[in-house]
């Protein structure tokens, strides 16, 4: 997959792609990402790429020339485009997996206010969240998406970690988790967990999941119900 990502602080992302799942995925040549910086696309002498917002208002405005030319380069037509924003839809992990079968996206960082909507309009670009919060620019939403986003791409993960995915744990949260010790300061880990019974283990990390998911999350819950029947039938 490639990701191409247009931002006005591309050295943002460098820890982030440069990182152990990412990196080891991009040295394996099955995630590519390039960055490209909007501000090497300004046309302007000082390089400037935004303006004071028409009819007022408080901010700066991303201006559309330099995106324009950044998508250009890019040759973006027709490629599926993303606009990191909190006007956007709320992105779960359906959504996340849909992205992760593109074979070529673009993302776009806004900064400041907000962004020239010709911008959107011609480039048709989706908004996309990843919450009800703000923050001060789109650069960290993308990394949180390309970090999920990658996770979806086959062999980023190694075997067992992926292979959940497709399990019946999916749309539950995770059960808990323990290592060693045993006992650490009076507090045992579950004897369940060393009798040796996969089947029971098993059973066990289901049960927890389910209440997890029904005590934490009950929207996810029901969900899950939905999918997969009333379970007390079972
Ligand atoms: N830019 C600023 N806030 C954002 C959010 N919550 N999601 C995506 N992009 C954003």
């Amino acid at each position: 997959m490639k990701i191409n990502i247009l931002t006005l602080f591309p050295e943002m992302f460098e820890p982030v792609i440069g990182g152990s799942i990412l990196g080891r995925a991009r040295k394996k040549g099955i995630l590519e990402v390039n960055l490209i910086n909007i501000r090497d696309f300004s046309q302007d002498k000082h390089k400037k790429a935004d303006d004071y917002p028409f009819g007022g208002g408080v901010g700066m405005v991303m201006l559309a020339d330099p995106v324009f030319r950044a998508m250009e380069s890019i040759n973006a037509q027709g490629k599926k485009a993303l606009y990191m924003s909190p006007r956007g839809k709320v992105i779960d992990q359906d959504k996340i997996q849909q992205i992760s079968k593109e074979e070529e996206i673009v993302i776009l960082c806004g900064h400041y206010e907000g962004i020239d909507e010709r911008i959107l309009e011609y480039w048709n670009m989706e908004e996309v969240s990843i919450g009800d919060y703000v923050l001060t620019g789109g650069e960290l939403p993308a990394m949180v998406l390309i970090d999920s986003v990658a996770r979806f791409i086959p062999e980023v993960l190694a075997g067992e970690e992926s292979a959940q995915e497709e399990s019946i744990y999916s749309g539950l949260l995770e059960y808990p988790q323990y290592t060693k010790p045993r006992e650490y300061r009076g507090m045992m880990v579950p004897e369940v967990l060393f009798n040796g019974n996969h089947k029971l283990i098993a059973l066990w990390k289901y049960e927890k999941s389910l209440e997890m998911t029904r005590d934490r999350r009950p929207d996810l819950f029901q969900r899950y119900l939905k999918e997969h029947g009333d379970l007390s039938k079972e």
